[in-house]
């Protein structure tokens, strides 16, 4: 790890902590000592977490609620007083996109995955920029960077890398790090890949763990961009390096047709 940035006795927010990336990346950081504020909707969940690490903290959240999201944000500030690294993690998969029945589905995606990154990034900017270098780890997805997979998620992490590319310069200045931090098939709840599974590429399909060992490091590190697990990343690249190549290849790929029918 090329710099140094000490993770004991910071303050980390975690979203979609319930389960899964989320959950591995609580336990994670909360094991470098950092004091960690896990939140999801499944307050069970969460109190089991919390119950295993005290330093881990349960908090109710739905990123798709304005009100709630500014809520968590005071009351980190009331409980905690910093908040140094948030780790927008929250997030769902999407169905096909045939018709105008598939309509509310693709927008509660969005709304999931992109409003939410952007609730959540604004409600602590405040609180980010006063605990500088502090750290934003927006979760996106190699989906955001090669279309594949249903149309409406990719859609949204398309949205995630950008917003995150362009913050990463204008926060800069502020102290505040933005990062990409791109994962691959990891199976979890949300996302089984039981598909994926069933397929020539299975042995690439990772762990939760790995991609919290991903976001300890960009942390650490404070990179702007992580591709999870890396053998990934000549994918990305030839993406945009070699265009048509590319295309040939993705179409003779198996297509994930979504995590709903
Ligand atoms: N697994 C993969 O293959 C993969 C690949 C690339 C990117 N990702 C991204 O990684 C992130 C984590 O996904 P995962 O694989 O760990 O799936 P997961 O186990 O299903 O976790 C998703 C988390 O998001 C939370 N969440 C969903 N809607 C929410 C809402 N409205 N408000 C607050 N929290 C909400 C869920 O908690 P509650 O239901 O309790 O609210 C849960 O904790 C997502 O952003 C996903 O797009 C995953």
């Amino acid at each position: 790890m090329s710099q140094s940035y000490q993770l004991a006795d910071k303050v980390a927010v975690v979203t979609g902590a319930s389960s899964g990336i989320g959950a591995a990346t609580a336990r994670r950081l909360a094991e470098r000592g950092m004091t960690v504020v896990a939140a999801a909707r499944r307050v069970d969940r969460l109190d089991r977490l919390a119950s295993e690490q005290a330093r881990i903290h349960a908090r109710q959240v739905d990123v798709t609620d304005t009100e709630s999201v500014d809520a968590l944000a005071a009351d980190v500030r009331e409980q905690f007083g910093a908040c140094h690294v948030l780790v927008n993690n929250a997030g769902i998969g999407g169905g096909p996109f045939r018709s105008r029945a598939d309509l509310d589905d693709a927008m509660g995606t969005i709304d999931v995955n992109v409003f939410g990154v952007m609730r959540c990034t604004a409600a602590f900017a405040d609180l980010l920029e006063a605990g500088a270098p502090s750290r934003v780890i927006n979760v996106g997805s190699v989906a955001g960077k090669l279309g594949l997979g249903p149309a409406a998620y990719a859609a949204s992490k398309f949205a995630v890398v950008g917003f995150s590319e362009a913050l990463s310069f204008s926060w800069a200045e502020r102290g505040i790090t933005v990062c990409q931090l791109n994962p691959g098939f990891i199976a979890t709840e949300g996302f089984p890949q039981e598909q994926v599974k069933r397929t020539p590429i299975r042995g690439l399909v990772g762990k939760p763990t790995d991609v919290a060992a991903a976001i300890e490091e960009a942390i650490v590190t404070g990179t702007t961009e992580r591709t999870v697990p890396r053998f990934y990343r000549p994918f990305v690249v030839l993406r945009h390096t070699a265009t048509p190549l590319y295309r040939a290849i993705a179409r003779k790929l198996p297509r994930a047709t979504g995590t709903r029918d």
